[in-house]
């Protein structure tokens, strides 16, 4: 059955092609072409096994019907102490062909779930200012409360941090419309 669950290590090189897949299709004329041709599976594989050792607990993936994973999300307390955010979404990404079927929302629920169930009342996510995908997170109940650069793959890029207030809402409001994550 398809449906979110918690990633596991043998996860890990099935996230690293959902990220480079995406990744490419995403940020093709927004990150310079070296950085992701130079992208590699095997590379983001082993970084995802370390991950995926260190803190499994904020990683979620996207299983579909045939076992297959699509789509990943990856969440934690706010790394950068002088933001009045107590926790961070740093990763979400749905395979390009599984776009537009609730995948992202389902993530998105779980890592809210996760973070509120660690006692972080207060969320922010980077986005890249050219990405049109961060217009998903205006839709979801977030604010895009600040702008910054942000270091991604070596250059200084564009971002728009989007916040959420009070997430406990945005989970209520969704889950009361049908749109339920299973955990
Ligand atoms: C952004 C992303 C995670 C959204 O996931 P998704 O599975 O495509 O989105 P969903 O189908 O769950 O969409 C849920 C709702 O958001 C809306 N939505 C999705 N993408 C949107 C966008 N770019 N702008 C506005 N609304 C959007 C959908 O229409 C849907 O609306 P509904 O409530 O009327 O049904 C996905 O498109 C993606 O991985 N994009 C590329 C990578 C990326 O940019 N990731 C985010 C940066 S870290």
């Amino acid at each position: 059955m398809s449906g979110v669950r918690l990633a596991r290590p043998v996860d890990a090189q099935a996230i690293a092609a959902v990220e480079v897949e995406t990744w490419r299709t995403t940020y093709a004329g927004i990150l310079p072409d070296e950085v992701l041709v130079g992208l590699s599976v095997d590379g983001r594989t082993r970084h995802w096994r370390t991950e995926l050792e260190r803190a499994p607990k904020g990683i979620w993936v996207w299983r579909d019907n045939s076992g297959a994973i699509s789509g990943f999300g990856q969440c934690g307390r706010q790394r950068d102490l002088s933001l009045p955010f107590q926790g961070e979404i740093s990763m979400l990404y749905v395979q390009t062909d599984a776009q537009d079927n609730g995948i992202g929302r389902q993530l998105l629920l779980a890592l809210l779930a996760t973070l509120l169930a660690s006692d972080c009342r207060t969320i922010l996510t980077w986005v890249l200012r050219s990405n049109p995908s961060r217009y998903f997170y205006d839709h979801m109940g977030a604010r895009a409360l600040l702008e910054r650069q942000i270091p991604v793959a070596g250059h200084l890029i564009d971002a728009v941090g989007y916040g959420w207030d009070d997430p406990s809402l945005v989970l209520d409001r969704w889950v009361r419309s049908g749109h339920h994550w299973a955990p």
